[in-house]
């Protein structure tokens, strides 16, 4: 029977064997996969473990700032590197969806190259890898990998030449939960809802400006601070917002308004393949979308996203 006590000891013994007085290098996302990893690897090896944390100006609002804190909290040997205007810099100009992934692709790559050449004698590369991303990368070719094209798995270039690590890819995200929870983890993190490399370059459709970033930040904020207050976080799989590419007439005392649309999305889901909407009470939508269009300057409509997947996708890009 598999248990995550046994699971801990285990990797953490093979880890040192594999390893031994090598450095390793890990790129850690905020998310839950690449956190789990990074904990098991310090528990074996400690700090010849180096994280980097990279800010690609596209993550949750104060998202950057806390969860480094919380990576040094945990007792990580992490740099946070702050990139995001050569992020949105390369982003300048660009809407469709594919090229907004394959630039931000790129660039992170670019970064981590950079930041790993800063240290030395670096022989391996950890990955928060798990075992539905290994899957479908082996299906490459098949028409699910070429929907969306999920820069997460195998997106070094070889001229790195280091070998691979990855503790987590025979886990599923179930699995690695329990695991982190057996680690000591943060159950706040563990219990994050999924985020995508991307950020939220892939939910401001059209092209992405600095201040339409801080437009979408300010809306999700409110809309994942609202679930979590309404005790809803749990429930729901994964949710956000999404910055549409038009505007709208409003009225705000004697004036006539014409600003933003924002969409709100909260899915039901086990894995991400398939996913249901969520009946999220009238009520909450109610206080949620006044609370927006309230407090964040640019937006005059509020609409709620009731598209199960198939044959919409979660994401709208
Ligand atoms: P879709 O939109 O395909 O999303 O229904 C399914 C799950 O995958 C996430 N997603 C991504 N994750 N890079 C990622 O790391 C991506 O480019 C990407 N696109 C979608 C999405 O958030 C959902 O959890």
């Amino acid at each position: 029977e598999w248990t995550p006590e046994a699971f801990v000891d285990m990797t953490v013994e093979d880890l040192k064997k594999q390893i031994g007085d090598d450095k390793v290098v890990l790129g850690l996302s905020g998310g839950v996969d690449s956190t789990v990893a990074a904990v098991l690897l310090n528990k074996a090896i400690g700090d010849n473990l180096y994280c980097i944390f990279v800010n690609n100006g596209l993550l949750r609002k104060n998202e950057f700032e806390s969860v480094l804190d919380q990576y040094k909290n945990m007792g990580l040997n992490v740099k946070g590197v702050d990139s995001s205007a050569r992020f949105l810099d390369a982003l300048a100009g660009i809407s469709d969806p594919e090229e907004k992934r394959k630039t931000i692709g790129r660039v992170f790559i670019e970064v981590f190259d950079d930041e790993a050449h800063l240290l030395t004698d670096v022989k391996f590369l950890a990955q928060g890898t798990i075992y539905p991303d290994v899957i479908e990368s082996i299906s490459v070719n098949g028409p699910s990998a070429t929907i969306k094209s999920h820069h997460n798995v195998g997106g070094l270039p070889d001229f790195m030449k280091l070998k691979v690590v990855e503790p987590l890819r025979m886990l599923f995200k179930d699995e690695v939960r329990r695991v982190g929870a057996e680690m000591g983890i943060d159950p706040e993190l563990l219990g994050r809802h999924p985020f995508p490399g991307p950020g939220l370059a892939i939910r401001i459709l059209g092209d992405i400006t600095a201040e339409k970033v801080r437009i979408l930040q300010e809306v999700d904020h409110v809309f994942i601070q609202g679930l979590k207050d309404w005790k809803l976080y749990d429930k729901v799989w994964q949710a956000g917002a999404i910055l549409l590419p038009v505007s709208s007439v409003g009225v705000m005392g004697d004036e006539r308004t014409y600003e933003k649309v924002v969409a709100l999305r909260a899915v039901e889901s086990t894995d991400g393949m398939t996913a249901d909407w969520v009946n999220l009470p009238y009520d909450f939508l109610q206080k949620t979308s006044n609370t927006i269009i309230n407090r964040v300057k640019g937006v005059n409509r509020v609409v709620y996203d009731i598209s199960s997947k198939p044959p919409a996708t979660i994401e709208w890009e």
